[in-house]
């Protein structure tokens, strides 16, 4: 990746103009996984791999959009209604800055220049790196004031409804327009408030192994766990009238009602009612530094991703059960949505070197896959550079 002063002089060679630079993270969740969109608990940060877009003014109302790191420009004329869906990374853009616009936000035209270090298809928001950077741009250039960030945050997860076709949460986006230094972020989903709560590691550190796998159907599939989860809800609410989401439903009161779903959508629904209790806990723990209790409820929370949910796959399972048997790990599982991507593990710095090594051995002797591996701390959200 460039640095921030060769993206600006890149910038300025390309368009003859000297840009103004703006960043946003990628991010790993901790735990809280595939509770999002059913108005739960989340626990991610904001890590050290950011999307940077560098950006100037036109003085006609186009948006042209080039990537150092993908092919592809997009020059969508906001005059003019949006075209389909291309099935690129130029949707991420015009979706934003689409949306925006809906949202009320003043935005001008501009020239843009991409570039990034966060992994692309690995479960680590690159998309939604590249959303809250372009809309922090975007609403910039044309304002004053520092623009409304959890605002821009709901106008990337529009872009990713209307643009992209996932129906995600608001996870990825809210953390990386809102993440902070040294932070993990436990975010209620439903009234969007946030509760940062200090990563105090001393000793130990968060790893991130990306299996490099990326299996077709995430997207449907994800869809599929959210119509599953919506038809449990509806199922419920005619015992509990109360009960207008899984987050409205502790484990126990879960149990005694379970029996009136289908096998398979209670199997869903127990996921993200367990998964919400557990986030709650897990947020506990960290704040008393109790990493060893917290480790424990992120393997927990894989196990329940595995089999209840149904959304990790064979290399993942293999890169977390790799992690699990060293000493000095207290905790591993997938992150995001899942069918491939990344695994992240709380350990023992010391134990950073063997463990990933022995990952590494097994997956190639398993699967022929060399994965990757970085070691990652929390980082701030969207800003200019
Ligand atoms: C994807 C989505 C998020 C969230 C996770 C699963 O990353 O974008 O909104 O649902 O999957 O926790």
């Amino acid at each position: 990746m460039l640095s921030r002063d060769t993206l600006s002089r890149e910038f300025e060679r390309r368009y003859g103009a000297k840009p103004r630079v703006f960043s946003a993270p990628g991010r790993v969740n901790l735990i809280g996984e595939h509770t999002d969109y059913n108005d739960g608990f989340v626990l991610p940060m904001a890590i050290d791999r950011r999307t940077f877009v560098a950006a100037a003014p036109r003085s006609d109302r186009r948006v042209v959009a080039h990537s150092l790191t993908a092919n592809g420009s997009v020059d969508p004329d906001l005059e003019l209604p949006g075209p389909p869906r291309r099935g690129t990374w130029l949707d991420y853009v015009e979706g934003t800055a689409r949306a925006l616009l809906e949202r009320g936000f003043t935005i001008r035209g501009a020239n843009l220049l991409i570039d990034s270090d966060v992994p692309i298809g690995a479960g680590l928001s690159a998309s939604a790196a590249l959303e809250l950077a372009t809309g922090y741009a975007l609403a910039s250039l044309a304002g004053d004031r520092a623009p409304d960030r959890a605002q821009l945050a709901l106008a990337g997860q529009a872009a990713e409804h209307r643009y992209v076709g996932t129906l995600c949460g608001i996870m990825d986006q809210y953390v990386a327009a809102l993440g902070q230094r040294e932070r993990a972020l436990l975010i209620d989903c439903r009234s969007l408030e946030l509760k940062p709560i200090a990563l105090e590691l001393g000793s130990s550190c968060i790893l991130v192994c990306d299996t490099k796998v990326k299996h077709e159907l995430s997207s449907s599939a994800y869809n599929e766990r959210r119509q599953q989860c919506r038809e449990g809800v509806a199922l419920l609410a005619k015992a509990v009238p109360e009960v207008q989401a899984l987050r409205d439903l502790t484990p126990s009161q879960f149990d005694a009602l379970a029996s009136r779903l289908p096998t398979l959508i209670a199997k869903r629904c127990r996921h993200v009612v367990g998964e919400n209790a557990r986030t709650l806990a897990a947020a506990r723990h960290l704040q008393a530094r109790r990493l060893p209790d917290f480790g424990a409820l992120m393997s927990l929370s894989h196990a329940s991703l595995r089999d209840d949910y149904e959304v990790s796959c064979p290399e993942l399972d293999e890169a977390v059960s790799g992690a699990l048997g060293h000493p000095g790990v207290y905790g591993s599982r997938m992150t995001g949505g899942g069918f491939g991507g990344c695994t992240v593990t709380l350990l023992e710095s010391s134990a950073v070197e063997r463990v990933s090594a022995s990952i590494r051995e097994r997956m190639i002797a398993k699967f022929g896959i060399e994965p990757a591996f970085f070691a990652t701390r929390a980082c701030d959200g969207v800003r200019e550079e």
